[in-house]
């Protein structure tokens, strides 16, 4: 069970929830029941003998919590073995005094509360049995071509026999959309474990902003947030963590954190724990010395007042694109007013005269993974916000070394971040702790300085 998460009551509710999706009531009584069907994420190797941390694929831990390499179905066609089925390593002496203890078949269905547990390499057996019951396969498309051959081939041989058997051909559909839309809804326990994985890595945010000295280097800052989200109980960054001082936060994804951070710049800090499956993303941009100079403040104040008008327009019945827009309108109109654009603001908007400076969307959907799952667009229109979702807010301006700005704002590139839950009359800034206004940030850093 994921360290700190959801207790398995928790996972069997939002098994419960997703079967009825399956039922055949579900599809108008045409489909006879469907199967869930999501495989085993294969183990990637690092270098001889040694593999990468596993790491299960995400809707399959969002039903399970199992972290061992493992296979799910879930089926609600009323035949033979209807339920939730784990195919699971079995206990194994001989493996386990090298990898550790499994849970295997007993823990499967005691722990984790399988109705039916089998051994790994039974899977496509029992998958084959399901599909000879099933009108319909919700499938979890693997990374690995030769899982979705295997997959394709049992199709077929269901689908041979149904001329003699009776009945339609299977329908096969993708599982990840039917998954994301329970997904993007958060249950309480969700929510709960959200605020924490925010709450620990603003905390380290601030942590971080009274520590550094100029002089530091970028990967002593990433140490810093990486210790502090691992000693408060996050599994570790729930992505790779950026510490970009000076020109190289214009890297949108920078994460080399290698250079010497100097005072005179500014740092951009991207940072989340995961906690109990959790992510938080959170991004905070602060002066590596105590103040920030007469470009770096201006470019910050655009930057930080388009964050807080798009929070300010989050709420449930709002299009998620009107977040994006909002940004877009207060950074297009900072950057007229500090010189870095020349026009009308409807002109420079329509012609994306920004995009140099803000090439990227302004949300995200977040929850067990950092870009989480859930379609932006729904029924042909910006999907509209409900209480319980959970979005990114991230403006930013990035001035390259080279980009057509006035000399002075060259090198310097801001992003803020924070992660806002939609509620049921408004928005909860789940990561608001960390500190952003200006005059704060020069305080902590020069009470940092004088230490
Ligand atoms: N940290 C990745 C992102 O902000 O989307
Ligand atoms: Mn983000
Ligand atoms: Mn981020």
């Amino acid at each position: 069970m994921t360290l700190h998460g959801p207790d398995p009551a928790a996972y069997a509710e939002r098994r419960q929830a997703l079967r009825t999706d399956l039922s055949p009531e579900a599809d108008g009584g045409t489909n006879g029941g469907a199967v869930l069907f999501l495989p085993e994420s294969p183990e990637v190797v690092f270098a001889n003998d040694v593999h990468f941390a596993y790491r299960p694929e995400t809707n399959l831990r969002y039903l399970s919590g199992f972290e061992e390499p493992a296979a799910l179905l879930l089926t609600a066609h009323g035949g033979e073995e209807d339920g939730f089925t784990l195919c699971v390593k079995p206990r194994d002496e001989q493996s386990e005094t090298w990898t550790g203890r499994r849970v295997g078949l007993d823990g499967a269905r005691q722990l984790y509360r399988a109705d039916y547990a089998h051994p790994l390499e039974e899977t496509y057996e029992i998958l084959l049995r399901h599909l000879r019951r099933a009108g319909k396969l919700y499938y979890g498309h693997s990374r690995e071509p030769q899982i979705n051959q295997k997959i394709l081939e049992l199709v077929h041989q269901a689908n041979a026999e149904r001329p003699r058997r009776g009945g339609e051909p299977l329908v096969v559909t993708e599982a990840g959309p039917l998954l994301a839309e329970h997904r993007l809804r958060k249950r309480p326990e969700e929510i709960a474990l959200m605020r924490k994985a925010g709450e620990i890595s603003a905390a380290a945010h601030q942590r971080l902003m009274e520590t550094l000295k100029a002089g530091d280097r970028e990967y002593q800052a990433q140490a810093r947030l990486d210790y502090d989200f691992r000693f408060n109980g996050c599994s570790g960054p729930a992505y790779g963590t950026i510490c970009a001082g000076g020109a190289n936060a214009t890297v949108l994804h920078y994460t080399r954190n290698e250079a010497v951070l100097c005072d005179g710049d500014l740092v951009l800090v991207d940072a989340g724990g995961e906690y109990g499956g959790y992510c938080s993303d959170i991004t905070r941009t602060f002066p590596v010395g105590v103040g920030f100079s007469k470009s770096q403040a201006a470019l910050y104040d655009c930057v930080l007042d388009a964050q807080q008008a798009a929070i300010d327009v989050v709420r449930p019945g709002i299009a998620i694109e009107e977040v994006h827009k909002t940004s877009v309108r207060v950074l297009t109109q900072g950057l007229i007013d500090i010189g870095v654009l020349d026009g009308s603001l409807d002109d420079c908007i329509e012609k994306s005269k920004y995009s140099p400076f803000y090439m990227h969307n302004t949300s995200h959907w977040l929850g067990m993974d950092v870009h989480d799952a859930g379609t932006y667009r729904h029924a042909g229109a910006s999907r509209t916000l409900e209480a319980g979702m959970v979005l990114t807010v991230e403006p930013g301006l990035y001035v390259r070394s080279d980009a057509p700005a006035p000399e002075h704002f060259r090198g310097i590139g801001i992003r803020i971040e924070d992660d806002v839950l939609v509620t049921a009359d408004g928005a909860e800034v789940l990561s608001a702790a960390a500190p952003k206004r200006r005059a704060e940030l020069e305080s902590i850093r020069r009470t940092a300085a004088a230490r």
